[in-house]
């Protein structure tokens, strides 16, 4: 087994958009779970194409489409909920103690809930706790991550270390407050609430730097080489354990003149690519002129893919 991905079960396939992550990211899941591994696939794309490329139904709620394999789209109503559920009562509590909520009709208390929890920060971290709580259930060998286009989901990973720092601040100010005796909630006083806040974030953040591994999927093209470059380079800056490439859409066998242009022109980004991956596993995926969609067409697309990206002996 290539480095210690017993203990990464996490597997987030990032990459610029239209690159192929979705795609990669359902053949993959389809090798673990054939490979006898039981195999989560989740999708973090607000416009998620998994049913699309599945060509099955998927939704939010976990559903299994194949022996060992399960898939989920997660959705901002779910994300919504969630958050609600998790950090909305506290946040109310200390929101009313800020601002005159109670002044506020029920509706507009519910709006201005809505509102908060749909910020873009309080979104992604709720997203990855949700995740997070999918590969705490302990079903799973495997969690397979489709994530949004690259610049999202690399400030996505970022944003357990930012919040931590933005709580950290209210913290200290909100413990100034405790001090002089003022605001306790419930049974909590409300640097306690941030604390616990603080612990959700630090969860994520060491789930991600312990117990997952990126894999970076790109195309043999100018634009994305060099987008490819950004994200490892981002990657490094966050400490986050960068596992191996796919390389998709590589022209092979070419059977016409512009073909064979095409070939022609992907040798150098190919080199750069592989370059780039510095000895880390890659695999290549072929440019495929039928559309790769539905189970078959998937697992005929991913045939060695694990073994190549040494996800499996
Ligand atoms: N190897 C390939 N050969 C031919 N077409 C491909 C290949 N890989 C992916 N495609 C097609 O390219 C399109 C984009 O692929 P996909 O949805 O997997 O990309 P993505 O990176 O997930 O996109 P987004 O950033 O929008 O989520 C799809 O229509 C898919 O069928
Ligand atoms: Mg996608």
């Amino acid at each position: 087994m290539h480095e210690d991905l017993i203990s990464r079960p996490m597997i987030m396939f990032g990459g610029k958009g239209g690159v192929g992550k979705t795609t990669c990211s359902a053949a993959t899941a389809l090798q673990l779970s054939s490979a006898g591994l039981n195999t989560l696939i989740v999708t973090s794309d607000t416009t998620p194409s998994l049913s699309d490329i599945f060509e099955e139904e998927i939704g939010d709620s976990i559903r299994s489409i194949e022996k060992r394999l399960d898939a989920v789209e997660i959705s901002n109503e779910a994300i919504l909920i969630k958050w609600k559920k998790k950090f909305g009562p506290d946040f109310y509590e200390i929101l009313s103690h800020l601002i005159d909520v109670e002044g506020l009709d029920s509706e507009s208390r519910h709006q201005l809930l809505d509102y908060i929890g749909s910020a873009p920060s309080l979104k992604e971290e709720t997203m990855l706790d949700l995740i997070l709580d999918l590969a705490e259930t302990g079903k799973y060998d495997r969690i397979v991550w489709d994530t949004a286009p690259a610049g999202e989901t690399l400030n996505l990973l970022n944003m357990p270390e930012y919040i931590r720092k933005h709580l950290s601040a209210g913290s200290r100010v909100f413990k100034g407050l405790d001090k002089i005796g003022k605001k306790i909630i419930g049974k909590r006083s409300i640097a306690q609430i941030m604390d616990e806040w603080i612990a959700a974030s630090e969860r994520i953040s060491r789930y991600i730097h312990m117990r997952s591994a990126f894999i970076l999927v790109a195309s043999p093209e100018a634009l994305v080489v060099k987008q490819a470059r950004r994200v490892v380079e981002i990657l490094r800056g966050y400490h986050i354990t960068l596992h191996g490439m796919i390389i998709n859409r590589v022209i092979k066998n070419p059977d016409s003149q512009s073909l064979m242009t095409l070939q022609t022109a992907q040798e150098t980004y190919l080199a750069d690519l592989i370059n780039l991956a510095n000895g880390l596993p890659v695999a290549m995926l072929p440019f495929s002129i039928k559309e790769i969609k539905g189970k078959k067409a998937l697992k005929e697309a991913g045939e060695g893919l694990i073994e190549k990206l040494k996800l499996q002996e």
